[in-house]
C-alpha cells in the first residue's frame, strides 16, 4: 500500500510541500527515492505529525487506533486504510465517485472502504441513481495481493512447487493457492459469514446510504496475483432494461465497459492490473427474476480498491479548501 501510495502521489502530481514517510522502528532509517529526492523513513511518534495536514494511514487497524488521537490533535486529517473506524457513525466512509459529499462531514478521520466494496459500489451507484435497489447478491474472486506482498510471493513460489511435482505448503495464507481456491480466510462471525463478507454487507449499506439494503456476499480467494473480480446480481423495484444499464455504466466515472458480445470478451483481472478503472461487463437480464440484472466486474484492489481511492479522498478535500 505504501509503495502504491508513493507512486500515485507522483503520477497524479499531488501538490505537496513536504512528504514524511513513517513506519515502525523496523524500517526507520531506510531510504526511499521519490521524485528524485532521497527520503528517510522515520519511526512514528507524536512529534512526527506536527505541522502535517494529511496522514494516509496504512499500517493496520491497531496502529491506526494507537495514533488516531495524536494525528487529529496535531490538526491533520487522517485518511485511514484499515477497517478500524469504518463503521463509526462520525467517520465518513467514502468512495469519491459515489458519496463525495460524505467526506466533508469528517471530524478528523475519513475511512477508506474495503477493497471489494469500493469496486462493487462503483457499479451499483449509477444504476441505483435510476431505479431503487431492492437486493444485492455478490460473489468475489479475490487475488493474492489482497493479503499483501508476501501472499503474492507465496503464490508464485508454490505454483513452481506444484509444477515441479511437489506438494505445496503455505505459510502466509492458510492454504496453498497454487491451482486451488478457498473461501476467504477472515474470521468467521456468529452468523457463519466471514468478516470480509460482513464488511461488504455493512460497508455497502453505509456508502450507498441504504441502511436496510439486503446484501449477501460470498468471498473467495483465487490464484490470481493482482486484481479482484466479482459476480453481482442486482435486484431493483422494477425491471431495468439492459441497454439502459449498459449506457449508464459506460458513462459512469471510474468505470470502464468491456463488453464484446460477438467475441465473448469481458473483463479479466489482467485488463485492470495496475490501472485505475473498474471494468464492468456481461450485463444481462437475470432469467430467474424480471427485476434483476447480472453483471461481472474486475478492479485492481491495490489501486482503486485501496491506494487510489485514498488519494482521491485527499484530492476531494483539497478541492474544497
Ligand atoms: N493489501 C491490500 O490490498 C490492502 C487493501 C486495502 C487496505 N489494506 C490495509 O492497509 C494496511 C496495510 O496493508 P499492506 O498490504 O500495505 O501491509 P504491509 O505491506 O504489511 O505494510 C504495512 C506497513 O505498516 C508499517 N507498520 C507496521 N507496524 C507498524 C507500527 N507499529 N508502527 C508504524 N508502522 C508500522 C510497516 O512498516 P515496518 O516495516 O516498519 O513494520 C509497513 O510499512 C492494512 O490495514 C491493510 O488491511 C491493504
Amino acid at each position: 500500500m505504501g509503495q502504491e501510495l508513493l507512486q500515485l502521489l507522483d503520477e497524479r502530481s499531488f501538490p505537496l510541500k513536504e512528504l514524511r514517510l513513517l513506519a515502525s522502528a523496523r524500517s526507520a532509517g531506510r531510504t526511499q527515492t521519490w521524485q528524485g529526492s532521497q527520503l528517510t523513513v522515520q519511526e512514528v511518534s507524536e512529534g512526527a505529525f506536527e505541522g502535517v495536514d494529511l496522514v494516509l494511514a496504512s499500517a493496520g487497524g491497531s496502529v491506526s487506533r494507537q495514533w488516531r488521537s495524536a494525528i487529529t490533535a496535531a490538526g491533520a486529517v487522517m485518511v485511514d486504510n484499515s477497517s478500524a473506524f469504518r463503521m463509526e457513525a462520525d467517520v465518513p466512509l467514502v468512495v469519491p465517485e459515489v458519496n463525495p459529499e460524505a467526506a466533508f462531514g469528517h471530524q478528523g478521520v475519513i475511512a477508506n472502504p474495503n477493497c471489494t466494496t469500493i469496486l462493487l459500489t462503483l457499479a451499483l451507484a449509477p444504476l441505483a441513481a435510476c431505479r431503487a435497489l431492492r437486493r444485492v447478491v455478490v460473489s468475489t474472486y479475490q487475488s493474492a495481493s489482497g493479503a499483501g506482498a508476501r501472499a503474492m510471493d507465496e503464490l508464485k513460489q508454490l505454483t513452481e512447487v506444484v509444477l515441479q511435482g511437489g506438494t505445496p505448503h503455505s505459510e502466509v495464507l492458510p492454504h496453498s493457492l497454487a491451482f486451488n481456491l478457498f473461501l476467504h480466510n477472515s474470521p468467521l462471525q456468529a452468523n457463519s459469514y466471514c468478516e470480509e463478507e460482513m464488511k461488504m454487507v455493512n460497508e455497502t449499506r453505509k456508502i450507498m446510504g441504504l441502511a436496510d439494503l439486503p446484501v449477501t456476499a460470498t468471498c473467495v480467494r483465487v490464484p490470481v496475483l493482482r486484481a479482484h473480480s466479482e459476480a453481482v446480481n442486482i435486484e431493483f423495484n422494477e425491471p431495468f432494461p439492459v441497454a439502459e444499464a449498459r449506457q449508464l455504466l459506460k458513462a459512469a466515472p471510474g468505470v470502464e465497459l468491456i463488453e464484446d458480445l460477438e467475441n465473448n470478451r469481458f473483463p479479466m483481472p489482467t485488463d485492470v492490473t495496475g490501472r485505475d478503472p473498474v471494468a464492468v461487463g456481461r450485463i444481462r437480464q437475470d432469467i430467474s427474476n424480471p427485476n434483476a440484472l447480472e453483471l461481472w466486474l474486475c478492479g485492481d484492489q491495490i489501486r482503486k480498491g485501496a491506494a487510489l481511492n485514498a488519494i482521491q479522498i485527499a484530492e476531494l478535500l483539497m478541492s474544497s479548501s
